[in-house]
């Protein structure tokens, strides 16, 4: 499975922050269905459904809040 360039949660600002919880998020979709036609197939699903996208910004949000602390809110 890809791992997170460099490994780390650590990121110079919010914005790159929020990429890598973008990106953790979708990892966390691959691991749960490493199918990749089955999730081609299901992207126009997920894509247009207004509930499921919240659930996206959810969990972004929650993987957010974690690369955010780990950073120490960038003060
Ligand atoms: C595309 C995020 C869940 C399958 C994308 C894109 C983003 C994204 C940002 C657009 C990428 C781009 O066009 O540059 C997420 C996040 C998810 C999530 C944050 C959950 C928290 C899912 C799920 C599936 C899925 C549940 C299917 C099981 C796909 C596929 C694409 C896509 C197939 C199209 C990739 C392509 O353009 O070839 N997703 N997604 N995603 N997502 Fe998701």
């Amino acid at each position: 499975m890809e791992l997170v360039p460099g490994n780390s949660l650590i990121t110079a600002t919010p914005e790159e922050g929020r990429a890598l919880a973008v990106k953790l998020a979708r990892l966390s979709v691959k691991a749960t269905q490493p199918d990749g036609d089955v999730r081609q197939r299901l992207r126009p699903v997920y894509g247009e459904n207004a509930d499921s996208l919240i659930a996206v910004a959810q969990v972004v949000a929650t993987e957010f809040a974690t690369i955010a602390a780990a950073n120490g809110y960038w003060r």
